[in-house]
């Protein structure tokens, strides 16, 4: 492992929960971004739409199904709203670590879990980082 391997990296992607997809995707075509097709995951309770800003991208998140995990955010904030920041790291397990190590709490189970882009993450508790929920992504 290379020292640089529990350290953050790039941003993966901003995610907002939006009521309306189509009328997220409207809004952003008109500032003259790439956005794509909504895509259902099934497996994780969302529907996605991404918007390409080149050097990172925005995940527009609508819930799919019961039981999605962003259905009581978006009942919170009906308009919408930020729901996560992104980071990728080499190393999620060093990173977890680390970040343990420094204090924060992990959400849920501090074992990662295979995310909506079929790599591990983990979530860092909002409490720990100025309301902000982090999530990590070995990229
Ligand atoms: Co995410």
């Amino acid at each position: 492992m290379s020292e640089s391997d529990d350290t953050l990296g790039a941003l993966n992607h901003v995610a907002i929960v939006v009521p309306d997809l189509a009328v997220a995707s409207a809004k952003y075509r008109g500032l003259g971004a790439t956005v794509s097709e909504p895509v259902g995951i099934p497996d994780h309770g969302v529907t996605t739409v991404f918007v390409d800003l080149g050097n990172t991208k925005i995940e527009l998140l609508h819930p799919l199904g019961e039981d999605s995990p962003i259905a009581n955010f978006l009942a919170k904030n009906p308009a919408g709203a930020m729901h996560h920041i992104c980071i990728e790291v080499a190393d999620i397990l060093a990173a977890r670590d680390r970040a343990v190590a420094g204090g924060a709490r992990i959400l849920g189970d501090v074992e990662p879990k295979i995310g909506a882009h079929g790599k591990p993450v983990l979530f860092l508790h909002p409490k720990d980082f100025a309301g902000t929920l982090i999530e990590l992504e070995q990229a």
